[in-house]
């Protein structure tokens, strides 16, 4: 890969590790751009979703794709709350199975990550498989992880704060089986990249993770 802008940061790990919460401060904190290229596989389950159609259906899901493209212009569509709802989730974990889904995605993140929004000293990205497939050569890698039940934990928190009727059990069955799929599918398998650097947030908070992280991106970077 040919990057123009070569200060990329890719983050990857399983849902609810914190990665999402490491890569905004990051940005702010380096004055580097962020995508959340989960919210891009979101979207398209929540497209297909919209349409009554099935998610695990490649035509289904290449449809959902296509009318989440022409949408894209909107600035809003990617801050929908419903993509935060765990059902798209869900949608959004099967949609990702499919190799043509995932190749549809790869240039609008490699494009960002190449030339990032004007302004911006470097870029993030954050999802699944941005160390091993859409960034290899990314200077910095992050794996983010964290155990289960922390993982489960803050995410029926971040639920119930948002008002929406979610248990432990349900969320925690509901992460199992996404990241059972996330890890076991043939396309970009969750993994951690041969060179990334692995970060386990059980027992960090904000703060520390964001102090770990910057302490590698000085070394990995250029930035101060
Ligand atoms: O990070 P998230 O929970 O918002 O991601 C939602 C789903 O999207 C997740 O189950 C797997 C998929 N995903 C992916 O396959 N590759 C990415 N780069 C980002 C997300």
């Amino acid at each position: 890969m040919n990057n123009l802008n070569s200060n990329i940061i890719a983050v990857d790990g399983p849902s609810a590790s914190g990665k999402g919460t490491l890569s905004r401060n990051l940005a702010a904190a380096l004055g580097f751009a962020h995508m959340d290229t989960g919210a891009l596989y979101r979207a398209v389950g929540y497209e297909v979703l919209q349409a009554g159609a099935n998610p695990e259906n490649e035509s289904d899901a290449i449809a959902g794709v296509q009318s989440l493209k022409s949408k894209l212009t909107q600035s809003n569509v990617l801050s929908n709350p419903d993509l935060r709802l765990d059902e798209t989730g869900v949608a959004a974990s099967k949609v990702a199975v499919i190799q043509s889904v995932r190749d549809a995605l790869t240039n609008l993140q490699r494009d960002f990550a190449k030339a990032p929004p004007a302004g911006a000293k470097g870029a993030i990205l954050d999802g699944r498989d941005i160390g091993t497939v859409i960034c290899p050569d990314a200077p910095l890698k992050l794996f983010v992880t964290a155990n289960e039940e922390v993982r489960a934990k803050r995410r029926t928190k971040e639920l119930q704060s948002k008002g929406l009727d979610a248990t432990y059990k349900a969320v925690l069955e509901d992460m199992r089986a996404r990241d059972a799929r996330d890890t076991a599918r043939k396309a970009a398998p969750l993994r951690p990249a041969g060179d990334a650097v692995v970060i386990d947030s059980s027992d960090l908070d904000e703060a520390e993770m964001l102090e770990l992280a910057l302490g590698y991106a000085k070394k990995a970077l250029a930035v101060s």
